[in-house]
């Protein structure tokens, strides 16, 4: 490609204010991944399982018998996924919320529902209230996802947008190492160590919902909402310089040509907007097929399963969830360097030899429902599945977020990424709720079996996904979509087809 990924002479400078603002807002990112990670401990306590799962526990009291399948249980299982589902929905009104209301109000609403979904959770004494309290969990979980990834995109300037955004996902695999040390102590803690797990939820609401008072609406949200003198002095403000003219027209110029669109929903079905759209829902539904979340939901499962006692099992989970933030911060130096793609090809190398020889040693020594691994082949695995969590926390867990969030023009991009998010949530569910099913049935094979989507996401990665690296964010249509030898051709005037108005 030409010189399209030049960034226009916007000026900045970095502010403390700023930086607060993108601090604050991350912590959307640490509401769901503290949920991704506490789900898998507590359902490995035998006082949650006893309490609310009496049979799974009998049947793991005998795990022996069979180690693929002690946990395999679908109403277990929907304990975990129900978030998921409540999230996916939750999405597509966060979306118009985004919209009408501004991502500061969206993110306010986010952190309230989640401070509910945590006071059922751990208050609850049945199932009916735990699967509800996992439904607002999940409403919570699908206004943030939403609200967080646009906010930090939208606020950054473009040459550091790769690094701001990922902070998102920095917090949410902070998130779900909170959550693995929790489940460590809270495993001890008995009977009521679940009920600790699940409230600690509550603390980075909190920190959000406080925040949401501090952090500024972004520049872009306001001009959409036709506050231009406001939006003119946040951006002022946010970019620490006077002369903001050159990106305030920008922001103004792609603001009127989205409020020519009066539904957005309908603007993404064109043809026009399926570059961006089938972009966004690939990354996701690729993310969750390199099988991350076998790993992270499972993990002292998993690891238990492969022959570690109750203490190593959460101990190993807790140094992948190690491995997995400092991982995602080689990411935040190299996006804005190296570029998207290069992130995403490497790490399908890298996924799809770790998941084959994990998938080799579990088929060679797990023959039998009864067996374990020794001690060296047990600690191998465990280091492979670092050296995989590695290279998906540098590639397809942020960039899964930060690329839908960068590519759809302003008048389609809340409900482009609503599209996202809820691919993202299916895909985990489908994924929770079968995951444990799939490796009573394929064992060893899940590993194969995810090993061969790698290669088609790292093919995708390569003929179609074009780089966005230092484009400004109301400029992705000119400079990438028009530029890109496929997408270019799905770039037409849909006016000129005699459909609704638009680009
Ligand atoms: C994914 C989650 C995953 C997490 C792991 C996120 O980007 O969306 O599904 O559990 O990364 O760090």
């Amino acid at each position: 490609m030409e010189n399209v990924n030049l960034p226009p002479a916007f000026k900045s400078k970095f502010t403390f204010y700023m930086a607060v603002c993108w601090i604050i807002a991350a912590f959307g990112g640490l509401m769901f991944g503290y949920d991704i990670g506490i789900s898998g401990g507590v359902t490995a306590m035998d006082d949650f399982l006893l309490k609310f799962f009496p049979e799974v526990y009998e049947r793991k009291r005998h795990a022996k018998e069979n180690n693929y399948c002690k946990y395999d249980d679908q109403l277990l299982q929907l304990f975990t996924s129900s978030l998921y589902l409540a999230a996916l929905l939750a999405s597509f009104i966060a979306s118009k919320v985004c919209t009408v209301a501004g991502r500061k109000q969206t993110i306010r609403w986010a952190s309230l529902l989640f401070i509910a979904g945590a006071a059922l959770t751990a208050g609850g004494v049945n199932l009916i209230m735990l699967i509800f309290g996992r439904i607002l969990f999940g409403i919570g979980v699908g206004f943030g996802n939403e609200a967080v990834p646009l906010f930090l995109s939208e606020v950054a300037p473009p040459q550091h947008r790769g690094a701001v955004n990922i902070l998102f996902q920095l917090f949410v695999t902070i998130g779900i190492l909170i959550a693995n040390i929790v489940n460590y102590f809270a495993s001890k803690k008995h009977p009521w160590g679940w009920r600790l797990s699940l409230g600690i939820a509550a603390a980075p609401a909190f920190v959000l919902l406080l925040g949401s008072f501090y952090i500024t609406e972004t520049p872009t949200s306001l001009i959409e909402r036709r506050k231009y003198e406001k939006g003119k002095a946040i951006l002022k403000k946010i970019r620490g310089v006077e002369d903001v003219d050159a990106e305030f027209d920008q922001i103004v110029t792609a603001s009127e040509i989205a409020h020519l669109v009066k539904h957005p929903f309908k603007k993404l079905m064109k043809l026009s907007s399926m570059p961006p759209l089938i972009i966004a829902i690939l990354l996701q539904v690729f993310q969750q097929f390199t099988g991350i979340n076998a790993i992270m939901f499972y993990a002292p499962v998993l690891f238990q399963t492969v022959g570690f006692g109750n203490d190593a099992a959460l101990l190993s989970s807790v140094i992948t969830g190690l491995v997995n933030v400092i991982s995602t911060l080689v990411s935040v130096l190299l996006v804005d360097k190296v570029g998207r793609r290069v992130l995403l090809i490497e790490a399908c190398f890298q996924m799809f030899i770790t998941q084959s020889i994990i998938g080799g040693i579990l088929q060679a020594h797990l023959k039998s429902y009864s067996d374990t691994l020794g001690h060296g082949q047990a600690i191998l695995v465990v280091l492979l599945v670092c050296v995989y969590v590695m290279g998906f926390a540098w590639s397809w867990g942020p960039l899964g977020w930060l690329i839908p969030s960068e590519t759809f023009p302003m008048e389609t991009r809340t409900a482009g990424f609503a599209f996202a998010v809820s691919s993202n949530m299916l895909f985990t569910f489908l994924i929770a709720q079968a995951f444990l099913s799939m490796l009573c049935h394929m064992r060893a094979m899940i590993f194969f079996f995810f090993a061969g989507w790698i290669v088609v996401m790292g093919l995708f990665a390569f003929f179609l996904l074009p780089e966005t690296k230092n484009v400004p964010i109301d400029l992705m249509v000119e400079r990438v979509w028009k530029q890109h030898r496929v997408w270019k051709k799905f770039m037409v005037d849909d006016n000129e087809n005699g459909i609704e108005t638009g680009r």
